[in-house]
């Protein structure tokens, strides 16, 4: 039962990234419009219970790593709660989760406690008052401390995301390495997706192309292919050799969404806090799956609603994004709401 979901173009979806909230702390100006956004009521959120009976659904078909997104999914009440649900259901390898870390100091340890394997934390500069620019509210300071206390949890692995923004903060990839590199963390740096309303649209921050950042690192470093893949998603990754790496060199990832499309590797689907199945980042279209977990009393009939529907969107999963470095946005949603 377990290669059910493979889509038209025969790509095998193992990995599933779940929205708990669409509600955040920080407001990058990467991610969401600068006046925020209307949060869903929280009436509409599915519930852990219902995440969970959705997984057990997707675990059943084949896949095998889940990954907890927001908005910030730590905003939402009792994580560690999901987190443990989650890693009980059968054939659920692995459980992660991406935050902004500024509740991390708190939570590291309850997460780790309950499960979790790993995080990917964004981490976009090291200079406290570019810090503020970017996230508009967030604080530096806080966020070290969470990445601080993620490392004392025992994390199977945990990485540092930066969203280059041309004219924000694409001067300080060879210091966020280092930072990364002093704590023997990976660090990956992501080219902005236009995705939403966002400085991009404004026209005030641009695309680093992966190719121009791997020129910058080449600056500091001599970089080599690393065969080996450190998460499930579609960062490529090298490894930096120089006078300040171990002799083995030191790993970094790059997600080239825009210039260097990785679809035809896609693996994965994403469950929104409301319960819509979206089969692409970058398409608007959802099958609600919330509908039929609330509407259908007898489980057996409510599962086979739910598998008809997730066959549905996989049906409708597009070959690749139609990202255009030089677009507008290809989605009417925020990032924030759809999760990364
Ligand atoms: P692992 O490799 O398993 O650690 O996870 P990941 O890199 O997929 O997850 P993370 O939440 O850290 O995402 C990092 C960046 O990759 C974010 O900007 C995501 O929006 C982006 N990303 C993740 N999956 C996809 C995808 O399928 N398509 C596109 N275009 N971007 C993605
Ligand atoms: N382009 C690329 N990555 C983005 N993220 C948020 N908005 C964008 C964007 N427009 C990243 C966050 C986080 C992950 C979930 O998505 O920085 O690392
Ligand atoms: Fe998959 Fe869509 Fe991301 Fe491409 S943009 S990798 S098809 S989710």
């Amino acid at each position: 039962a377990s290669d059910k979901l493979t889509d038209r173009f025969g790509r095998k979806l193992t990995y599933m990234r779940i929205s708990v909230t669409d509600r955040c702390n920080f407001r990058c100006v990467y991610c969401m419009p600068a006046d925020g956004l209307p949060f869903a009521p929280r009436e509409e959120l599915l519930s852990y219970e219902e995440i969970t009976e959705l997984v057990e659904v997707f675990a059943a078909q084949g896949v095998r790593r889940v990954r907890i997104t927001g908005g910030e999914p730590l905003v939402r009440a009792e994580l560690p709660r999901l987190v443990a649900m989650l890693k009980e259901v059968d054939g659920i390898d692995k459980v992660a989760m991406t935050t902004n870390a500024f509740l991390l100091k708190k939570y590291a340890q309850p997460l780790e406690d309950a499960g979790l394997d790993s995080v990917n934390i964004s981490l976009d500069t090291l200079d406290p008052a570019r810090f503020k620019e970017i996230t508009r509210v967030g604080s530096l300071e806080r966020v070290l401390e969470g990445i601080e206390a993620a490392r004392q949890a025992d994390f199977s692995s945990i990485k540092l995301n930066a969203v280059i923004v041309g004219g924000f903060n694409d001067d300080e990839m060879p210091a966020l390495v280092r930072f990364a590199m002093e704590r023997d963390l990976i660090m990956r740096f992501i080219e902005f997706m236009p995705i939403g309303d966002t400085v991009w649209a404004e026209g005030k921050g641009d695309c680093v192309p992966a190719r121009t950042m791997r020129e910058t690192l080449s600056e500091h470093w001599t970089l080599e292919a690393d065969t080996e893949r450190y998460g499930t998603g579609p960062a490529r990754y090298w490894r930096l050799h120089g006078a300040d790496t171990p002799d083995e060199g030191h790993p970094f990832g790059i997600i080239s969404a825009v210039t260097e499309c990785f679809c035809a590797a896609c693996n994965r689907v994403r469950l929104t806090s409301v319960g819509g199945l979206r089969a692409c980042l970058a398409d608007d279209q959802e099958v609600d799956l919330r509908e039929p977990l609330r509407t259908v009393d007898d489980p057996q009939r409510r599962r086979e609603v739910v598998e008809h529907r997730i066959q549905m969107a996989l049906f409708g999963k597009k070959e690749r994004h139609a990202f255009d470095i030089d677009g507008g946005s290809v989605t009417n949603k925020q990032m924030t709401s759809i999760g990364g």
